[in-house]
């Protein structure tokens, strides 16, 4: 399905991030994992290449991690150039999942976990989206797929998450215009909205809200990062080739 093509993944270290990684190199892409922490994406890596998988995956030796921080241009510019040397060509598939919390009410929030959150899940979006797309013109690429990992925190908004919450927003705003400007191009710009997803990110989320989210949540349980890695497999692919600017609920029915 995706065979031959190069997908890099942002967050790709852990949680959602890892699990995208997971499903698209089972469905033939040459897999780039890119994380601020660069031992826990080659540890993705060494998963994708370990024999439990090796009969299910191919490209198994061709997969690439790197450290990379989506708060710094250098940082960005740096891994994907050091794709584009390994494989002669950009990734064409670019998947935003890189993400922090700095949670607390709004009225006790210090301006540096507000811009911290900002930071990385609007700016290291808009940064990677950029960066990627100029390679993929220098490159004279016919077609690209991006997808961005918003929430539906920002949609509905969240309780101790000013923060978090308009990052998201601004994720699905980000989403829409760039979808707009780069359809010429023939990329494709869309953005997934999780919901309680059970990764590292919520490990510290307090029983009572954890409870009080499932109450909430028509499916009563939290998602497995998988069930979100198979959306954004499935947006990245030709299989949603008329979708763009989409935003694409994954909540067991929370929020809707
Ligand atoms: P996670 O904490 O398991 O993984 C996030 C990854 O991003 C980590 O490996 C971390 O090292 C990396 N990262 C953090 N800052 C970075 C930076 N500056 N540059 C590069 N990498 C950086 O979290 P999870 O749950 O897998 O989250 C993935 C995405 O899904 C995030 O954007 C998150 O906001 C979103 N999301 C998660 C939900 C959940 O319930 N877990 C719900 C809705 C959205």
């Amino acid at each position: 399905m995706l065979s031959g093509k190069i997908a890099l993944v942002t967050g790709g270290g852990s949680g959602i991030g890892r699990a995208v990684c997971r499903l698209l190199a089972r469905d033939g892409a040459r897999v780039v994992a890119t994380d601020m922490d660069g031992g826990a994406a080659q540890e993705t890596i060494n998963m994708l290449k370990g024999k439990a998988h090796c009969v299910l995956l191919k490209h198994r030796d061709d997969h690439l991690s790197l450290k990379m921080d989506v708060t710094d241009k250098t940082s960005v510019e740096s891994a994907i150039s050091a794709a584009i040397d390994k494989y002669k060509a950009p990734p064409s598939l670019i998947t935003n999942a890189a993400g922090i919390i700095r949670d607390n009410f709004m009225l006790q929030m210090d301006e540096k976990s507000f811009m911290e959150v900002l930071d990385v899940n609007l700016k290291g979006t808009y940064l990677v989206t950029q960066v990627a797309t100029m390679a993929l013109a220098e490159h004279d690429a016919s077609s690209g797929s991006i997808v961005n990992i918003s929430s539906i925190s920002g949609k509905l908004g969240t309780i101790g998450q000013s923060n978090y919450s308009a990052s998201k927003a601004g994720v699905i705003g980000f989403t829409k215009s760039t979808a707009m400007e780069l359809a010429s191009m023939g990329v494709r710009v869309n953005c997934v909205l999780p919901g309680f997803t059970q990764t590292a990110m919520v490990g510290g989320v307090p029983d009572k809200v954890v409870k009080l989210i499932l109450k909430m949540t028509p499916l009563k349980r939290m998602a497995q990062p998988e069930e979100i890695a198979e959306v954004v497999a499935f947006l990245l692919s030709d299989k949603s080739s008329f979708m763009t600017g989409a935003s694409v609920e994954v909540t067991g029915g929370l929020g809707m």
